[in-house]
C-alpha cells in the first residue's frame, strides 16, 4: 500500500511544512504530531508502505534537507493532486473505499465463521445515505470481476448499514481466500459503481483442523521439505511462544515482530497466518524457527504450513518430531531483561535447503500450552519507524551515551565492526545523571539490556528479536573503537495501529500535550493495553487501560484491538465473576479493584460507541453480568466498598471505598443500557432499577448535603458523583461550585485528582459550563500540570504528577494520565458520538471556544468516514467547519461569543440563520433552533461552513 498526504486546515502555511517533514521523515521521523514547539505542524495524515500512518514531522540536520524539500514538495504537491481527485472525479454515489473485515483491511488468517463487513462511501451531494446496499462474495476473483457471488450475493438489501454487515452466504471453510466487493444505493436510489476488490483468508476454524505437534527443545527449530510441484496457494499457521520469527530458505516471512500477541496461555494462544505461496518452490524448502521466551517463559512451536500445488494436489508441512533442533546465538533473552546473542553462535544457512544439520537433534515433543488456539486478529507488534539519536556523548571514558530525543518502546539497530568476541553492551535508560550517565533507578528489576558478541567479519549490525525497552537513552560500552551517531538507530516497535485521528489547536501547549499523550498512548499498545514499556512490569493494568481507551480509539483504529483484548478479559474471568487487575493477570489481585475491574464494562461500551457494534455487546454481555453479579455480592446494603488503589497517585486522597461505589454504579448503568441495546428488557429493567438504589445508597454513605461536598471534598470526590449526574438535584449546583471553589481558591487553579478523578474533570467542568477552567487545567504549567511534565523535559506522559527520578515508581512513560485527550477532541474540537446513534450515525459537534484559543481542528476517523471539526475564532467572527460522511447525520452547535449579539450565520455564502431565526433552503441544513447560547443545525452529510457575525 502506498501513502497520501491529507492535508487538515490548510489554511495554515504550516500545512505545507508538516508535509514535507512528513514526506522527508518516511525513514528518521522523530515524533508523531507537532513541532517541539508545539506549534501547528501537526496537519498531514500519511500511510506508510506497510500501512502505519500518522503525523510526523523530521528533525532537519543539514543544509542538505533545504534541497530534499524542494523535490519532495513537487512530489508532495503531485501526489496530493492525484489523491484528491480520484474520490472526488466521478459525480453522485462513488464506489464504496475502505473495505474491512471484521475491521481488518484483507486480513489473512480470520476465525469467524460469520464476519462482519464495512465500507465507507462517499457521495458529491450533501445530506446522502445508503438506501440498499449489495454485497458479493466469491470464491476466486474472476469470478467476483464477473460480479459473480457465488458464495454469497446478498441482492440488493434496503438497509442503511455499512457497518456490522454480518457475512449471510454459504458455510465459510478453513484454509481458504475469500474475495469480496460491494455496491450501494443512494437515498435517490443511484446505484454506485462497485468497490475495488477486497478479500479475506479464512484460518483455522476448529481444533480438528490442526494436524502438527507441539515441539520444542531449542530456540531454533528446522525442517526441510521437497514439493513436487509449485505451490499454487500456501498458509503458514504458526504459534510460536512466547515469540517466534519464521523464516523460509532463508527469509524471514512477515514483518511482525514479538508475535503472537500476549493472552493468557493457558487459556487461549494466537496464531498467525502468512501468506507463504511466493516463498515455496518446486523441489527443496527448508523452514526454520527461532523462538523466544516471551510471556509465556518457555519456548514451543505449533505450526502448519497447508499448500495446494500446481495440480490441485494439498500438502501440508507440520512441526512433528522429525523436525531438528539447536541452539543459536541468542544466549538469552527476556522481556524485562533484554537479550545476550552471541554472533559466533549463528548456523549459517540453516534455514535454506540442503543444509548440514548433522550436528543437530531431533526436536523434541512438548505439552502444548493448553490454550484454544485462536488467529490473531488485531493488527501485529511491528517496528514501524526508525530514530536518528539526537546526540552522542562520552561522560566517562568507554561509555557512550545516545540521546533518542524521545522517550519510546521498542530497540536499537546496533552497527559495528570489530573483533571476534567483542562484547558491545546496550543499556537502556528513560533518564540521566547530572553526570550525564544514565539514570536505571525507576527501571526497579528489569535489566534492560541486550549484549552483542561480534562474530568479527567486518560490518556487522544487530537488533534484538525477542525483548523490548523503554527509553530516551541508550548507554554503550565495549564498544571497538568510538562509536558516532550512526552507529545506532532507534526502532519504534509496537503494535502497528493505524492513525486515524487528529488534533490541532492555537495554543502549542495544547498540541505539545496531546504529542506526549500519543506517544504513551501508542508506546504502551504491545498487544495489550500496557501501564509502561520500561520497567519489571509492563502489564495490562485495566485501571490505566480503562482510562485512556476513549482517547485512544479517538486517535488510532482500535477496534480489532480492544475486541481482543476484551475477550482477553473474558479469558481471565472466573466463574464467580471475579477479573483481574491486570489482564492477562500477573501482578495485581482477583479479584480486580473495582477501578480496574470496570475496564470490562467501559472499554466494551467504549467499542460499541465508537462502532455501532453489537456483536461486542453480545459476546461480553454474559461475562459482564457475572461481574456485576459479583460486585453485587459484595455489596449488600448496595455500597461497594472494596478497593486496593482508589484513585490512584492523586496529590489529594479520596476514600477508596467512593470510587469503587461509583464504578459500581456506573458498570450497573452500563450493563441496564448493554441489555436495553441487546432487547433483554427484563434485565434492562431490573438493572436499571438496582442502579438506582445504588445511587441513593451512594448519597447516603458519601454525601453530607450540610457542607455540600462528597465524602473528603476533593476535586475527585466530588467530581466522580457529578459525571454519572447522581447529585441530588437539589444540590447539584452546590456540588459542581464546590468544585470549582476547590480547583480556584483551595489550589489556585491546579487540579489535584489521580487516575480515576481526571478522567471526568474536565468533562465534568465543561458538562457545567466551565470550559474555561477546565482548559486552564489543562495549560497550567506549574505542579501539578502536563505543562510542569513538558517544562522538565517530558516527552512522554509521566506516571506520577511529581517530577521523580529515583528508585521509586515513577515511570516516564505512562499513559494513564493522557485521559484529557479524549476531552480535546470531544469538547475542544468538539466531536462527540451520540450515544442514542452509535457508531456515528448520528454526531454532536459542539465545540468549546475558550480563552484566548483561537483555533482547533480536530478530525475522527470513524467507522463511517472521517469527521472533522475545525474552527477558528477572531473578534466579531467564528468560523467551524465540519465534515459529516454519507451515512451520518450531525447536530451542529455553532456557538457565539458573548460579545455578539445581533447575529448572522452563513453556510457557504447563504444565510441560515438571522434575526434569531433559521433561514431554509441550504442544501444538507435542514433545521436550526437556537440553544442557550449556540445555534444548533441538523445537517446531513457533507462539508459545511458556518460563518458566524455579529454586532
Ligand atoms: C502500575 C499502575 C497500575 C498500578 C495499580 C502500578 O505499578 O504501573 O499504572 O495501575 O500499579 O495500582
Amino acid at each position: 500500500m502506498g501513502w497520501f498526504p491529507v492535508f487538515v486546515g490548510a489554511r495554515r502555511p504550516e500545512a505545507a511544512i508538516c508535509g514535507l517533514r512528513y514526506a522527508l521523515g518516511m525513514r528518521n521521523f522523530t515524533n508523531p504530531g507537532v513541532g517541539s514547539d508545539g506549534s501547528m505542524y501537526a496537519c498531514v495524515i500519511g500511510e506508510t508502505q506497510n500501512g502505519n500512518s500518522g503525523l510526523r514531522s523530521l528533525r532537519m540536520r543539514n543544509s542538505n534537507s533545504i534541497i530534499k524539500i524542494v523535490t519532495v514538495a513537487a512530489l508532495l504537491a503531485l501526489t496530493a493532486v492525484r489523491a484528491v481527485p480520484t474520490a472526488r472525479a466521478a459525480e453522485g454515489a462513488l464506489a464504496p473505499v475502505t473495505l474491512r473485515c471484521e475491521y481488518l483491511h484483507n486480513p489473512v488468517g480470520i476465525d469467524v465463521r460469520q464476519p462482519r463487513f464495512a465500507w465507507v462511501l462517499h457521495h458529491t451531494e450533501r445530506a446522502q445515505v445508503q438506501s440498499a446496499y449489495q454485497v458479493l462474495v466469491a470464491s476466486s476473483p474472476e469470478l467476483l470481476a464477473q460480479n459473480k457471488g457465488d458464495q454469497w450475493d446478498s441482492g440488493k438489501t434496503a438497509s442503511d448499514d455499512s457497518t456490522q454487515v454480518v457475512y449471510n452466504g454459504k458455510a465459510l471453510e478453513s484454509d481458504h481466500s475469500y474475495w469480496w466487493k460491494v455496491r450501494y444505493w443512494d437515498k435517490d436510489g443511484n446505484a454506485s459503481d462497485y468497490s475495488h476488490p477486497a478479500s479475506f483468508d479464512v484460518a483455522l476454524l476448529s481444533a480438528d483442523d490442526w494436524k502438527g505437534q507441539w515441539i520444542g527443545g531449542a530456540n531454533q527449530l528446522r525442517q526441510e521439505f521437497t514439493l513436487a510441484e509449485a505451490p499454487r496457494r500456501a498458509r503458514a499457521y504458526i504459534c510460536g511462544l512466547g515469540y517466534y520469527e519464521l523464516r523460509i530458505s532463508g527469509k524471514k516471512i512477515g514483518t511482525n515482530e514479538l508475535d503472537p500477541g500476549w493472552t493468557t496461555f493457558e487459556k487461549r494462544d494466537l496464531y498467525v497466518t502468512y501468506d507463504v505461496t511466493a516463498n515455496l518452490h518446486h523441489g527443496a524448502n527448508a523452514v526454520g524457527v527461532m523462538l523466544g521466551q516471551g510471556w509465556f517463559k518457555s519456548r514451543v512451536l505449533l505450526l502448519q504450513m497447508d499448500i495446494e500445488l500446481a495440480s490441485g494436489k494439498h500438502v501440508s508441512v507440520t512441526s512433528g518430531p522429525t523436525w531438528k533442533a539447536k541452539n543459536g546465538p541468542i544466549v538469552s533473552d527476556s522481556v524485562w531483561d533484554g537479550e545476550v546473542y552471541d554472533a559466533r553462535l549463528e548456523t549459517p544457512g540453516w534455514d535454506l535447503p540442503g543444509y548440514k544439520d548433522d550436528g543437530w537433534k531431533p526436536a523434541e515433543i512438548v505439552k502444548g500450552p493448553g490454550g484454544v488456539l485462536s488467529a490473531q486478529m488485531m493488527p501485529p507488534i511491528q517496528d514501524v519507524d526508525s530514530m536518528v539519536p539526537l546526540a552522542l556523548t562520552n561522560p566517562r571514558p568507554g561509555v557512550y551515551v545516545y540521546d533518542m530525543g524521545q522517550n519510546f518502546s521498542g530497540w536499537v539497530d546496533l552497527h559495528v565492526n570489530g573483533p571476534r568476541g567483542a562484547q558491545v553492551q546496550l543499556r537502556f535508560a528513560e533518564l540521566l545523571y547530572d553526570t550525564g550517565m544514565i539514570n536505571r533507578e525507576n527501571l526497579r528489576g528489569a535489566k534492560a539490556r541486550d549484549l552483542y558478541i561480534l562474530r568479527g567479519e567486518g560490518e556487522e549490525d544487530y537488533h534484538p528479536r525477542f525483548t523490548y525497552h523503554g527509553f530516551r537513552y541508550v548507554e554503550v560500552t565495549g564498544y571497538p573503537g568510538t562509536p558516532s551517531l550512526d552507529s545506532l538507530r532507534g526502532h519504534v516497535v509496537r503494535t502497528a495501529v493505524q492513525t486515524t485521528g487528529s488534533f490541532v489547536a492555537s495554543k502549542p501547549l495544547l498540541n505539545q500535550i496531546h504529542k506526549i499523550i500519543r506517544w504513551s498512548d501508542l508506546t504502551n499498545l504491545h498487544s495489550v493495553p500496557t501501564d509502561c514499556p520500561q520497567r519489571n512490569e509492563r502489564m495490562g493494568w485495566m485501571g490505566d487501560a480503562q482510562v485512556s481507551s476513549e482517547g485512544v480509539m479517538l486517535n488510532f483504529d482500535m477496534a480489532a484491538f480492544y475486541a481482543n483484548f476484551l475477550r482477553d478479559m473474558r479469558d481471565v474471568q472466573d466463574p464467580d465473576g471475579t477479573i483481574t487487575d491486570t489482564v492477562p493477570h500477573r501482578y495485581g489481585s482477583r479479584p480486580a479493584d473495582p477501578a480496574w475491574g470496570t475496564a470490562f464494562p467501559l472499554i466494551c461500551w467504549y467499542v460499541y460507541q465508537q462502532n455501532g457494534d453489537r456483536r461486542i455487546l453480545e459476546e461480553n454481555y454474559d461475562g459482564l453480568k457475572k461481574y456485576v453479579e459479583y460486585l453485587r455480592s459484595r455489596a449488600p446494603d448496595n455500597v461497594l466498598r472494596y478497593s486496593y488503589y482508589g484513585d490512584w497517585v492523586a496529590t489529594e486522597k479520596t476514600p477508596g471505598a467512593e470510587v469503587s461505589d461509583f464504578y459500581y454504579y456506573y458498570d450497573t448503568l452500563l450493563l441496564a443500557k448493554m441489555a436495553a441495546v441487546l432487547g433483554d428488557a427484563a434485565d434492562a429493567a431490573s438493572y436499571a432499577q438496582r442502579a438506582v438504589q445504588i445511587k441513593d445508597a451512594f448519597n447516603k454513605e458519601f454525601f453530607d448535603p450540610k457542607t455540600g461536598n462528597y465524602t473528603t471534598g476533593t476535586q475527585t470526590a466530588n467530581v466522580l458523583p457529578l459525571f454519572l449526574d447522581m447529585v441530588p438535584n437539589d444540590y447539584r449546583w452546590a456540588v459542581a461550585g464546590k468544585l470549582a471553589n476547590n480547583i480556584l481558591y483551595e489550589h489556585n487553579t491546579h487540579l489535584t485528582t489521580g487516575l480515576a478523578g481526571l478522567r471526568y474533570l474536565m468533562p465534568v467542568l465543561t458538562q457545567n459550563g466551565s470550559s474555561d477552567l477546565a482548559y486552564d487545567l489543562a495549560v497550567q504549567t506549574t505542579y501539578p500540570s502536563w505543562g510542569y511534565m513538558l517544562a522538565n523535559g517530558a516527552t512522554t506522559v509521566w506516571e506520577l504528577w511529581e517530577k521523580k527520578v529515583g528508585s521509586a515508581m515513577n515511570s516516564q512513560n505512562h499513559h494513564m494520565m493522557g485521559s484529557v485527550d479524549a476531552w480535546f477532541y470531544e469538547a475542544l474540537g468538539g466531536i462527540k458520538v451520540d450515544p442514542d446513534h452509535p457508531g456515528y450515525r448520528h454526531i454532536r459537534i459542539e465545540p468549546q471556544m475558550t480563552r484566548d484559543l483561537t483555533s482547533v481542528s480536530a478530525t475522527v476517523g470513524s467507522v463511517r468516514g472521517n469527521v472533522t471539526s475545525s474552527w477558528s475564532h477572531e473578534p466579531g467572527i467564528i468560523t467551524l467547519q465540519v465534515d459529516v460522511p454519507v451515512n451520518a447525520t450531525a447536530s451542529v452547535s455553532v456557538p457565539k461569543s458573548d460579545e455578539m449579539t445581533d447575529i448572522t450565520i452563513h453556510e457557504g455564502d447563504r444565510i441560515v440563520w438571522e434575526k434569531r431565526h433559521f433561514v431554509g433552503g441550504t442544501p444538507g441544513v435542514t433545521a436550526g433552533k437556537l440553544d442557550g447560547k449556540r445555534v444548533v443545525f441538523e445537517v446531513g452529510s457533507g462539508q459545511y461552513v458556518f460563518r458566524v457575525t455579529g454586532e
